[in-house]
Parts: structure tokens; C-alpha cells; sequence
């Protein structure tokens, strides 16, 4: 008889991915875009950030598409940076950098990069501390390196409207989602809490995440100016749903 052995690190990435895909609308259309532009440039084996990685989401994606690519991973989160480093093993190289302190990109001394890709994570950034990290990105690559971005960019009081239309979309789609029975964010934490070397890192998470609020809401025109004035040569959209985004910027 034949046993499957289960990795419980890849079944709680790809448990996270259930969770995200909840959250976020067409998640999977804009993880598309951002490796489609990687190969219309020609990219076959590129050398990519995952910038705020999480557990991974875009290094599985970006290895999945382009087998000789090679992917340098950050984040701030102790327990998901443990459990990126389980799942990629050898396959990726796991960073511990907080974008919100000035310098973070010095820890990436002596890495070139083709693209730095991000999802879901720059929101939590304040609009100051952003345009510093766009700046110390503008900095790190070399020209014609690309970064994409893909966020939420929420609409502000001049688009109230396409405002209310994006946050009943966000309700449509999340309970559809959860009625079909897919996991909410504490729910799969509360997974995570069962391996103990993820579980013997939430009480540095805590304290790592303690005085960091919600940030107030950046519009897509705030990173467009925030991006050319940290020095990057083209920026623009790619990909759009509502209000949410995939920004293109050229060094
Ligand atoms: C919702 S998760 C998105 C993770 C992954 N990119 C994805 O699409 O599934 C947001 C990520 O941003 C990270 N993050 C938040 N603030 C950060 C900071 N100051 N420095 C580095 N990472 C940060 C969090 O730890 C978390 O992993």
C-alpha cells in the first residue's frame, strides 16, 4: 500500500492561499500579470525580490513559472519568514527585513535583481515610510529592473462612488468565499499555532507587530508621483479590477 506523506508547511501554504484567495479578489489574475510582464521582457530564468513575502505566495509562483529563477524572499513576520524558509528550503533565499526602518535595503547589499514583486503587503506602510522604500528600491536596481506591485489602492472621498462599488465587491466576493467554507485569517493562524517551530514564534510576532496600526489609505496617484519621484523612469498600471491594482514601474 502505497503511504502520502503530507509536508504540513506546504499544506499550510497552500492553506494560506485558500485564505488569501478569499480575501482578495481575482488574486490569482493579478499573480498573472505581474509573471506575464517578467516574460514578455524575455525573462527565463530571472532574479526576482519577493518584497513582504509572507510564506511565499509569489516565490512558489515565480519558481513554478521559471525553474532557474532565482528568488531572494523578506518579510518582518518571524513565523512566516520560518515557514517560507521550510517550504523553499535551498530553492530560495529568506531575508528578516522591516520595510518601515530606513536602510532595510542595505541587508540586500551585493543581490542584483530583475524584479521586485510584492502583493497585498505595502498598504502597511505609511505613505512616508512608502515613498522611503520606493526610493531605497529605485536605489537597490539596476536601469530597466521593474517593480510590481499589486494592492489594494482604495478609492478617496473624490471617488466616492467607485469607493462604495469596490467595498460591496470585497463583501460579495469574501462571503461567497467563507460560505463555501474557506478559512478566515484566524482560523489559519490558529493552524499554524499547531507546529511548534512556527508556534514558538508568535509570542516575537506579537511584539514585533504591537505598535503598528493600519496606515491611512495611499491612492494609486500617490504611488504613481511617490514612484517617479523616488526615481523610477515609467510608471503605470497593468492590471486593474475596482480598486484594486497592479502597478508597473521601471527603473
Ligand atoms: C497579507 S500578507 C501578504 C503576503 C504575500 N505577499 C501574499 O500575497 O500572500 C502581508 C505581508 O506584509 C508583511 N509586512 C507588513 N509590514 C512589513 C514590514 N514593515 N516589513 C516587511 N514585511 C512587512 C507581513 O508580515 C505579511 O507577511
Amino acid at each position: 500500500m502505497n503511504t502520502v506523506l503530507t509536508d504540513p508547511y506546504r499544506d499550510l501554504l497552500a492553506r494560506w492561499e485558500a485564505q488569501q484567495t478569499a480575501y482578495v479578489a481575482h488574486r490569482e489574475a493579478r499573480f498573472d500579470a505581474m509573471l506575464d510582464v517578467l516574460e514578455l521582457r524575455g525573462h527565463t530564468a530571472p532574479t526576482v525580490l519577493d518584497l513582504a513575502c509572507g510564506p511565499g505566495s509569489i516565490t512558489d509562483r515565480v519558481l513554478t513559472r521559471f525553474p532557474g529563477a532565482s528568488v531572494v524572499a523578506v518579510d518582518f513576520d518571524p513565523v512566516l519568514l520560518c515557514l517560507a524558509a521550510r517550504v523553499f528550503g535551498d530553492r530560495a533565499t529568506v531575508l528578516d527585513v522591516d520595510l518601515a526602518r530606513p536602510g532595510w535595503s542595505r541587508t540586500l547589499a551585493g543581490h542584483t535583481f530583475d524584479a521586485v514583486l510584492s502583493s497585498t503587503a505595502l498598504h502597511w506602510l505609511a505613505p512616508a515610510q512608502l515613498l522611503g522604500a520606493y526610493t531605497e528600491l529605485a536605489q537597490l536596481l539596476e536601469p530597466e529592473a521593474v517593480l510590481l506591485n499589486a494592492d489594494h489602492l482604495r478609492y478617496d472621498d473624490r471617488d466616492p462612488m467607485l469607493r462604495s462599488l469596490s467595498a460591496e465587491h470585497d463583501r460579495r466576493w469574501q462571503r461567497t468565499h467563507f460560505a463555501a467554507g474557506a478559512q478566515s485569517w484566524d482560523q489559519w493562524w490558529a493552524d499554524a499555532e499547531q507546529l511548534p517551530d512556527l508556534a514558538e514564534r508568535m509570542a516575537d510576532r506579537r511584539d514585533r507587530f504591537a505598535d503598528r496600526p493600519p496606515q491611512p489609505d495611499a491612492p494609486l496617484h500617490f504611488h504613481l508621483s511617490a514612484l517617479r519621484t523616488a526615481g523610477f523612469a515609467e510608471a503605470a498600471t497593468v492590471w486593474q479590477y475596482l480598486d484594486d491594482y497592479v502597478v508597473l514601474a521601471r527603473r
